[in-house]
């Protein structure tokens, strides 16, 4: 029996997972229930934000068990920008959550562009003016659900990212507040001064009075009723990643490959503004001094592996996949451009779909599947280029730390690498973005005393050295942006 063990909820777009990490770092238990995807339209995404909540809990109370240890307190990292109205009375969600791969919001985006909003947006919250943030979708919720704008005006209402809402749900409705990284990836808040801005808030016709109250990443949020500990720590789940990979320095950066891919450097206490499609935003902070991260998003990473799991049905489980890509020596030509929800960084195409290009009489599902995992490397890829492109030649990344699920596969890991070509470093504990919620709750519980304690918790499991020539990767790296060329022109 410790009381020294955290307990992270990592409430991810494809699952909900609970883990209890040991004050060590090292991972206890683990439970995990995959979360149910609606796709009511083409272009649409929603989760049932109830089955998230009952998902989440179940995950944690059973975590616990297999763990036998006490907690001192929860961490809660979750898939962002995800929007959710809620009654504040009943703590009944008024619409399924709109995940934040919906393009629903797309035509409204357009619409604001054309009254030349972007350029104070983007200032404002170091963001774009694309339907992956939350802004829009709330708009929507207020506009397209019966009564739900005359109820917000009355206070009736909340809105929260998912981390909100489990919070919400955790305290029994005590308590409505999110953190700084959560809150930048909304459209909603400035980055800069660090609170929800009125001239956002105006141009996109949400009322104040349905915000989150925004607080320190680190630090006590409320009691977790059920479980009768603090929840003492919230980040979102590529903030929380980068405080898990230890990389708390300007200039250390990751890439998590989980339902999408997601390329974050740390910048310190400078707002970094990107000119290659990035986006600025605030990273994880333990008190009240701002920390950013300039950040480049990949809206499908590891979901295609589950497209070929469930749309393609080349493989029965996850799993499978780089046996069957390691069955042929080569893609056979095949360029795989998986824009199923548009593009990110640093393309921003909502309206793109995704391409197989380079088929023939010879093309298996082997060779699919190889060119899905290479089209993961190959979106990071085009990230690293945008990001040292906006660093300049003194300051490029030297090496990259990666985590989530897909960075198991060593297959793509050295296929990264040699792309990249520097060195990429996974650790010993994957699984970092619960791991980096569970340390920033470890902080706001006062397990450990500082950032710096939890830095020595990072340990390298295997360094990916860069085998192929840079011609070769060169030529390979024009072929992608061929093929994504042939997908903007559609
Ligand atoms: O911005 C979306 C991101 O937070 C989702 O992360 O891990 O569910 O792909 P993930």
């Amino acid at each position: 029996m410790t009381m020294d063990a955290l307990l992270a909820l990592d409430q991810g777009t494809s699952s909900s997972r609970a883990m209890v990490f040991g004050r060590d770092g090292r991972l206890l238990a683990t439970a995990q229930r995959e979360l149910t995807q609606h796709f009511p339209q083409p272009g649409w995404v929603e989760h049932d934000a109830e089955e998230i909540w009952t998902g989440q809990l179940e995950c944690a109370r059973e975590a616990l068990a297999k763990a036998g240890v006490k907690v001192a307190a929860i961490g809660i990292t979750n898939q962002r920008e995800t929007t959710v109205l809620w009654d504040r009375r009943t703590g009944r969600p008024l619409h399924r959550a709109l995940v934040w791969q919906d393009r629903r919001t797309a035509p409204l985006c357009e619409q604001m562009r054309r009254q030349g909003l972007e350029p104070m947006i983007r200032a404002r919250t170091g963001l774009l003016l694309d339907p992956y943030f939350s802004a829009t979708k709330l708009r929507w919720l207020l506009d397209e659900v019966p009564g739900a704008r005359e109820r917000a005006a009355r206070g009736e209402l909340a809105f929260g990212t998912v981390d909100s809402w489990l919070l919400w749900r955790l305290t029994e409705g005590k308590v409505h507040a999110t953190d700084a990284s959560n809150a930048s990836r909304t459209l909603l808040f400035d980055i800069h001064r660090g609170d929800w801005s009125d001239e956002l808030l105006r141009a996109f016709n949400v009322p104040r009075s349905l915000l989150p109250e925004v607080r320190p990443s680190a630090g006590v949020f409320g009691q977790a009723a059920e479980f009768g500990v603090p929840i003492a720590g919230i980040a979102g789940d590529q903030q929380a990643a980068l405080f898990g990979q230890a990389a708390l320095q300007p200039g250390q950066a990751k890439n998590t490959y989980g339902t999408g891919c997601f390329l974050l450097m740390h910048t310190g206490a400078q707002a970094h503004m990107s000119t290659q499609g990035l986006v600025t935003t605030r990273a994880a902070q333990v008190d009240a001094a701002a920390q950013y991260a300039l950040e480049g998003s990949v809206f499908v990473g590891g979901a295609v592996v589950q497209w070929l799991r469930d749309g393609l049905k080349a493989i029965g489980g996850s799993g499978e996949v780089q046996a069957l890509a390691e069955s042929v020596t080569d893609a056979g030509g095949i360029m795989f451009v998986p824009a199923f929800a548009g593009l990110g960084a640093p393309y921003w195409r909502p309206d793109a779909r995704g391409a197989l290009l380079g088929l023939t009489r010879g093309t298996t599902q082997a060779h699919i599947a190889r060119a899905a995992l290479e089209s993961i490397a190959f979106q990071s890829a085009a990230l690293l280029t945008a990001m040292n492109a906006d660093l300049g030649a003194d300051s490029r990344l030297a090496e990259l730390r990666v985590d989530g699920g897909a960075s198991a596969n060593d297959l793509l890991m050295q296929f990264q690498a040699d792309l990249l070509g520097i060195p990429v470093l996974r650790p010993k504990v994957i699984e970092t973005t619960a791991l980096g919620a569970a340390l920033l709750a470890g902080i706001g519980s006062g397990v450990y005393a500082s950032p710096e304690e939890v830095g020595g918790i990072w340990q390298l499991d295997r360094a990916f050295e860069p085998r192929m020539s840079r011609d070769e990767a060169g030529a390979r790296l024009a072929q992608w942006d061929r093929a994504v060329r042939q997908v903007l022109a559609e």
